[in-house]
Formats: structure tokens, sequence, C-alpha cells
């Protein structure tokens, strides 16, 4: 029998990412959503391009959580979008809402899934997670690296004309705002960054990496991105049904590494079947251990609103 994958949000997010997963052929998919027929209609749709696309993966969707029983894996991206006039803390307040109980539907029917988190304020999405379903931290890991630093690698090889492929780069810290990407540590296959780029160049690949979600939002004006992130949620899923032991940058609960605890940061993360494996510590500046540090107070100021 295939594994099952639960989608929970058939937005823009959830259905990309159950296509990319039905188009690797890996697993059968379950597509779940609050809105009448729309996780119905997109999941009928999806199967019926199997045979065109050459999948035998089976996609059912609906509203019903027996649907998902038994997931191997489950993915949240329900969630509202931050719509104008509303603070930062009351998207915070609605999404840890939506977040909580649709975590406690799927873990009541999937005790053993790992939960990987997609909805924004991805962070603190993982707190509540975490906090709602009593799970270990091996099994609720968030996604915003990956999506962090494939923009990261996109910017600086568009910038010195190489393929993307070839960009190797680490972000830690906070989705966004507050990331913290590790430029001693970027390279083109293995040569410095240093080496092929001024600070100042560097320095606006940074600051157009962190407005990555944004620059994205400004051209859509209704809606956020959704290729990226499904990308990167979709490699994620795949390290732990196929337990490669890859390491990918994830947002996950630290319990001392970094010098942080009961935080929950972007860290370089080792998934394996039962999700994260190991969190692996890198060497820091001095500047970096600091930004982290700042990043992981912004993290606990949003909790502090949940209470
Ligand atoms: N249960 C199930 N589904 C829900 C619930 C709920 N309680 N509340 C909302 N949803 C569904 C909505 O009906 C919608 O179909 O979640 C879906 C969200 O989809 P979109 O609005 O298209 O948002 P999307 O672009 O997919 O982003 C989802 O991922 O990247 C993050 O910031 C982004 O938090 C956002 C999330």
């Amino acid at each position: 029998m295939r594994p099952k994958v639960s989608v929970i949000g058939a937005g823009n997010v959830g259905a990309t990412l159950t296509q990319r997963l039905a188009e690797r052929d890996i697993a059968d998919l379950v597509l779940v959503d609050i809105v009448e027929g729309l996780a119905e209609g997109k999941a009928l749709d999806l199967l019926e391009a199997g045979p065109i696309i050459g999948h035998n993966s089976r996609v059912v969707g609906g509203t019903d959580y027996a649907l998902t029983a038994g997931s191997q894996v489950v993915v949240i991206t329900s969630g509202l979008a931050r719509k104008p006039g509303m603070s930062r803390d009351d998207l915070v307040r609605t999404n840890a809402g939506i977040v909580g109980e649709v975590t406690r539907a799927v873990v009541a029917g999937s005790p053993d899934a790992v939960l990987i988190m997609v909805t924004n304020p991805l962070d603190a999405m993982v707190h509540q997670a975490l906090r709602v379903s009593g799970l270990p931290r091996e099994r609720v890991v968030g996604m915003a690296g990956v999506l962090d630093t494939a923009r990261f690698r996109c910017f600086v090889a568009q910038e010195l004309e190489v393929a993307a492929e070839n960009v190797q780069a680490h972000v830690l810290g906070g989705h966004g705002d507050t990331m913290v990407p590790l430029i001693g540590m970027t390279t083109v296959a293995g040569v410095p960054i240093s080496r092929l780029l001024g600070r100042d160049r560097v320095e606006a690949i940074v600051a157009r990496t962190r407005d990555g979600g944004a620059e994205i939002v400004r051209y859509l004006k209704t809606g956020s991105a959704f290729y990226a992130p499904s990308a990167a949620t979709a490699q994620m899923v795949e390290a732990i049904l196929l337990d490669s032991h890859v390491i990918l940058p994830c947002a996950v609960e630290l319990r001392g590494e970094y010098g942080l605890n009961g935080v929950v940061m972007g860290v370089p993360a080792q998934l394996h079947a039962g999700g994260l494996e190991r969190v692996v510590e890198m060497e820091l500046a001095p500047d970096e251990r600091l930004a982290l540090e700042r990043s992981a107070e912004a993290v606990r100021q949003l909790l502090t609103v949940l209470g």
C-alpha cells in the first residue's frame, strides 16, 4: 500500500502541493478544506490528470477529516491571508485558532503522522501545533527555510549568471524579516560568494530575499506566493516519505541547540521517516549569533499574543 499524505487547505499552496506530489507518484493524497466542494473538485481534477501525466496516485478530497485517517504525513496550509486593516496580532490569533482546530482533527485520526506546517506566521504556527497536539518536536516541522534559501539562491544565480543549483546557501532564523543568511557559508560550486560579489551586492540580495514574500504579494495583489512554497513543501514531504536523511533548513523547536531553548527557529535539520532526526549545528560568526538571538526574540514576542 502506498503511504497516505493529507494536505489541509485546498487553496493555492495546498492544491499546487497536491499536484506536485501526485505527479511524483510516491503517495496517495487527501485534500481537505472547510469550503464545501473545493477539495472534492480539485482532488477529482488532479486524479483525472493521472492518465495524461502518467501517475497512479489516488487523490480524494472533502471536508471530512475521516478521509485523512492513517496519514503518514499531514501538511497544514489552512489559514487566512492578512487583509488590509488586519494587524499582525489579529492574524496570529485567527490563524492559531484555525491551526489549533485542524491539528486536533488530524492528530485524532493520524496519531503517528509527521506534521508539516505551512500557514503563516510560520514559527508561531509550529508552536501552536506542538502545544495543541502534545506531539514530540520531531514530528512537527515548519516549511520556511527551504523557500527562503531557494529565493536567495535564485537571486545569487541571476546576479552571477550561473545555474541556481550550483549556489549553496544556508538561512537560519525566523521566516521573513528576521531570517539570518550565513554569508560566510554561501558558495557557488564551492567558491565563497565573498570572492564573487561585493558586500553591497550581497546585502542587496539578502534584503530582496527577506522581502521575497512581500515582493510577490505586490504583484499578485490578492494572493501570496504558492509555486515556490509548494515546491519547498514537496521537497520536505519527499524527504520524510523516502526516509532520505537529507539536511534541509526547517523550522523546529530548539532544545539547547544554538544556545536557544523552547523557541521555534529555522535551522538545518536532517529529516527521516520519523520527521526531525537531528538539528545540525553550524559554527556562527558573532554577528550571526546576535542576529539569531534577535530573531528568536521576535518569535517570542509574536507568541505573547497567544499567551
Ligand atoms: N479548515 C480547513 N481549511 C481552511 C480552514 C479550516 N478551518 N480555514 C481556512 N481554510 C482554507 C481556505 O478555505 C482556503 O482554501 O485554507 C485555504 C487557504 O488557501 P489560500 O487562501 O489560497 O492561501 P494559500 O496561498 O494557499 O496560503 C496558505 O500558506 O504560505 C502560507 O501565508 C500563507 O498562511 C498562508 C498559507
